[in-house]
């Protein structure tokens, strides 16, 4: 006979208070660190009580992996993050459920597609150029600065440059920069996605208050870039879209999907969002591997040196694929601290994961960090050891598919090819031209969950490698 499944509130978990259950206790940007700790308590999966809302906590990856297979139908991401999205005016394919997903997706997919790398690479490398000279110059000085800040740039030009066919250029642009406005955004999505009260609708915070700021100078800057991006079809003559942005504009124009321009501002702020932090906050959290493992930074740096020999830059789309060494050193680290700290899913009609039902409206949802380093998944899991994400890796058994740092499914990250370019880029660049020392001791290294996981500082010096 098959047992009952447990619901959420028959799950073990910290006591909260009456009416409010667990709402106090939780601090959104120590959140997954909270889960963690709780897990460690209680046994996974636990519970929490936000006002009566439960969520449901669990470390089990197997289970996760099924649920985000069975996307969009069966589980979508949770409706709180919609409707922070819908708020903030990012409702795009990141957020969007049904029917609605799919043509976004494949338009995405399109222009993410690795088929555009060759046509792309010479902008790629002069962003990447652009970086070096950035860090030639701190190197020069000796000077401490902040990577995260650095890559944050890096990776808003890139993103730019190629969605949107313009190049921003803020790595060497002082002053008032998108980054600042952006990264507001992500806390005080996190912010509204954990709080069962729309309180900042009634209650203008000086944070809210600075977050309406900063979100209608990003949209200002969309809307520039949308408007440019209409003045330029007009220009030319009619042809193949150069970048997701036109195709977004001609499909619109033909009228042959519902892309209306409040869909095409969602996705190009999507897109700008999805690309940053993610991708700067894995390079900027191997820096102190690196750091605390010399002999990774030198065997980075020969292959590095092989694949640009005398270029201060990756020269070509051949070389870069020598650098898999590069990649697998930020697996590795995205490995031990990972950028996606947290996964949120909520079913579509009530389904049971193991022994626990879930029920419709209810979230659940997956610590990563257990699976990515139990010993059941990897060998020697507490090590680092970029090598064993190599094809060709003897180094012990893993289980990969216990790393979901790019998601699983349908809806797996579409962005996860440019990504890891932009990986091989940098610290190809980097390495072949530098050594890394960190400024912080590593055990002061703070995680702030801002969505993704961010370096509160990753202070850094660059000395110049004599070859
Ligand atoms: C190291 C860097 C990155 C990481 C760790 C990452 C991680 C993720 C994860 C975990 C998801 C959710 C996947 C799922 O639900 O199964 C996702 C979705 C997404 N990512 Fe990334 N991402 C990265 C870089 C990028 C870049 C560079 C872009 C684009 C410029 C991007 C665009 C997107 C978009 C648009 C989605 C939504 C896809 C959908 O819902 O269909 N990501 N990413």
């Amino acid at each position: 006979m098959t047992a009952t499944p447990r619901t959420a509130e028959s799950l073990p978990g910290p006591k909260g208070l009456p009416i409010l259950g667990n709402l106090l206790q939780v601090v959104p940007a120590r959140l997954h660190l909270q889960m963690e700790a709780w897990a460690r308590e209680f046994g996974s999966p636990f519970h929490l009580d936000m006002m009566g809302r439960p969520i449901i906590v669990s470390d089990d990856v197997a289970a996760f992996q099924h649920i985000m297979r069975q996307r969009p139908h069966d589980w979508q991401r949770s409706t709180p993050v919609r409707l922070a999205a819908q708020e903030m005016g990012f409702d795009g394919l990141f957020t969007a459920e049904g029917d609605e997903w799919l043509p976004q997706r494949k338009l995405i997919m399109q222009a993410l597609n690795h088929t555009n790398l060759p046509a792309f690479f010479p902008l790629l490398q002069q962003v990447t150029e652009r970086l070096y000279r950035r860090f030639e110059r701190a190197a020069a000085a000796n000077e401490i600065f902040d990577m995260t800040d650095e890559l944050m740039r890096y990776t808003v030009d890139v993103t730019s440059a190629l969605a949107f066919g313009e190049d921003p250029n803020t790595i060497e642009q002082s002053g008032d920069r998108i980054q600042q406005h952006m990264a507001l955004i992500f806390p005080a999505l996190l912010r509204r996605i954990m709080a069962p009260i729309h309180w900042w609708r009634w209650l203008p915070s000086p944070s809210e208050r600075r977050l309406k700021s900063a979100l209608a100078a990003v949209h200002a800057h969309v809307d520039a870039l949308i408007a440019r991006g209409r003045e330029q079809l007009r220009q030319r003559q009619p042809g193949k879209p150069r970048h997701l942005l036109e195709a977004m504009l001609m499909q619109a124009q033909s009228g042959e999907s519902a892309l209306d321009d409040q869909r095409i501002r969602a996705n190009v702020l999507t897109l700008l969002l999805a690309g940053e932090d993610t991708t700067a906050n894995s390079l900027s959290w191997c820096m102190p591997f690196l750091a605390e493992h010399p002999e990774v930074q030198d065997a980075l740096a020969a292959e590095a040196r092989s694949a640009l020999g005398e270029a201060s830059v990756c020269p070509g789309i051949d070389q870069l694929d020598q650098l898999e060494l590069c990649e697998a050193a930020v697996h590795e680290s995205m490995r031990l601290r990972p950028t996606i700290g947290i996964f949120m899913m909520m079913p579509t009609s009530d389904q049971v994961v193991g022994d626990v039902l879930v029920r419709k409206g209810e979230r659940i949802c997956l610590i990563h960090r257990p699976a990515l380093q139990s010993a059941k998944n990897f060998d020697q899991p507490m090590q680092f050891k970029p090598q064993r994400w190599l094809r060709d890796s003897r180094e012990g058994v893993h289980d990969k598919r216990a790393f979901l740092q790019f998601g699983t499914g349908p809806r797996i990250c579409p962005g996860r090819h440019l990504a890891m370019v932009e990986v091989r880029m940098v610290l190809s660049m980097l390495l072949a031209h530098f050594r890394v020392e960190l400024t912080i001791p590593s055990t002061e290294l703070e995680e702030v969950l801002a969505f993704t996981v961010t370096p509160r500082r990753m202070t850094v010096r660059l000395h110049r490698r004599m070859h």
